[in-house]
């Protein structure tokens, strides 16, 4: 199986591809270990945690927005505190990504920092969040809003978690990995539109997909961890992605949208003459195999145009846009929200939806 390491600037930290989840848990986990759990994993793999969790405390959560809120930490800390958690253990997080983000948030904020360890369960988790450092919650309805970067000492990757998850999730799981593969380059994305299919159903071709998608993140994050510069080009279909998902009330999931979004930037940058066609055909046949039974054409044009002059890393009235001018060459540009822009948007929802 697969296992590297990742060079940070606040400690390196390791990945390690397991087999049998019951038997790194209970020989990676130590005296004085606190679980924090995602309860519906809690439940599903009962049988391979119970010992863990009668020989370690834990505080099981509700895998929620909301609990990943500056609220929602709350009781977590209170209740490590009022349990004799102390600096030199371990917080252990088993869970998705907002199990993620609540340890991770913790750990970084606890006693000016208490180490932590990761068991990612969902495909995102394994194939996207894992490495990169970031911790973000919520504050009130803001997403991400308040966080830094904290990354956990070992991560343990067990890709069989992928069989307990809802369609949606794993289609949400390959729709956000597919991004790196694109910015990587053309021999990666080969790999990825060869490999993906299989992936919904062969352990070990989405093994072989999720290893190279962090082993992707990982070049960015190693150069760029504070995302700065270079790792912005991972934001490639997340401008028109996240309008997507707000617009939905999150009906379509983050990965879902991310592809979506990859085929509007991709649909732009051949209005621009960046990229032919052809290019963009060859991606959206991935895209809309990833994104099927996920319409998004109930979606109000002005009030998507609206929604990416919000967008975090527009500049004046420009958005900031991530476009494509060929496999391994996604770039930033800034674009006017003008008069030919909206009738681009208007053609695509009106035309390339079918
Ligand atoms: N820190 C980062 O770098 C980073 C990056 C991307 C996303 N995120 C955050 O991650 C969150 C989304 O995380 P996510 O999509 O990984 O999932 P999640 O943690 O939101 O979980 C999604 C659902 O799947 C359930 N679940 C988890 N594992 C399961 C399993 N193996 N079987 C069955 N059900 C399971 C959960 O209980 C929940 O209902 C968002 O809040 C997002 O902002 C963080
Ligand atoms: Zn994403």
């Amino acid at each position: 199986m697969y296992n590297f390491k990742v060079t940070s600037i606040i400690h390196d930290y390791e990945v390690h591809f397991i087999d049998s989840l019951k038997q790194s848990i209970d020989s990676v986990l130590m005296e004085g270990d606190y679980i924090i759990i995602d309860n519906i994993v809690k439940d599903l793999y009962d049988e391979y945690l119970q010992d863990a969790l009668d020989t370690h405390k834990f505080i099981g959560i509700d895998a929620n927005e909301k609990t990943k809120s500056y609220q929602g930490v709350e009781s977590v800390i209170e209740e490590l505190i009022q349990n004799g958690f102390r600096k030199n253990h371990r917080l252990v997080a088993i869970g998705g990504g907002i199990t993620q983000d609540v340890t991770a948030f913790i750990s970084s904020i606890m006693y000016r920092g208490v180490n932590w360890i990761f068991y990612p369960t969902t495909m995102l988790a394994q194939g996207d969040s894992c490495i990169g450092s970031k911790t973000s919650i919520n504050f009130g309805r803001f997403k991400n809003q308040v966080g830094g970067f904290y990354p956990p000492s070992y991560i343990y990757i067990f890709p069989p978690f992928k069989d307990t998850l809802k369609e949606k999730e794993i289609r949400s799981g390959m729709g956000e990995m597919l991004h790196y593969f694109i910015v990587s380059g053309k021999e990666d994305f080969d790999f990825y539109r060869d490999t993906f299919k299989a992936a919904f159903t062969e352990k070990d071709a989405l093994s072989g997909i999720i290893n190279k998608s962090l082993e992707i993140k990982k070049r960015y994050i190693e150069i760029d961890e504070f995302d700065k510069k270079e790792r912005q080009v991972f934001n490639y279909g997340h401008t028109f992605g996240h309008a997507i998902e707000s617009l939905t009330q999150y009906r379509i999931p983050h990965g879902i949208a991310v592809s979506y979004g990859m085929d509007m930037s991709n649909f732009v940058s051949v209005k621009m003459g960046l990229i032919p066609s052809e290019v963009r055909d060859e991606i959206r046949e991935v895209t809309s195999y990833i994104w099927e039974g996920y319409p998004i054409d109930d979606i109000d044009i002005d009030t998507y145009i609206n929604a990416l002059s919000k967008d975090k890393k527009n500049v004046g009235m420009q958005l900031g846009l991530i476009l494509n001018k060929g496999y391994g060459n996604i770039f930033k540009n800034l674009t006017d929200s003008d008069k030919t822009f909206r009738e681009w948007i208007e053609e695509y929802f009106l035309n390339e939806l079918k």
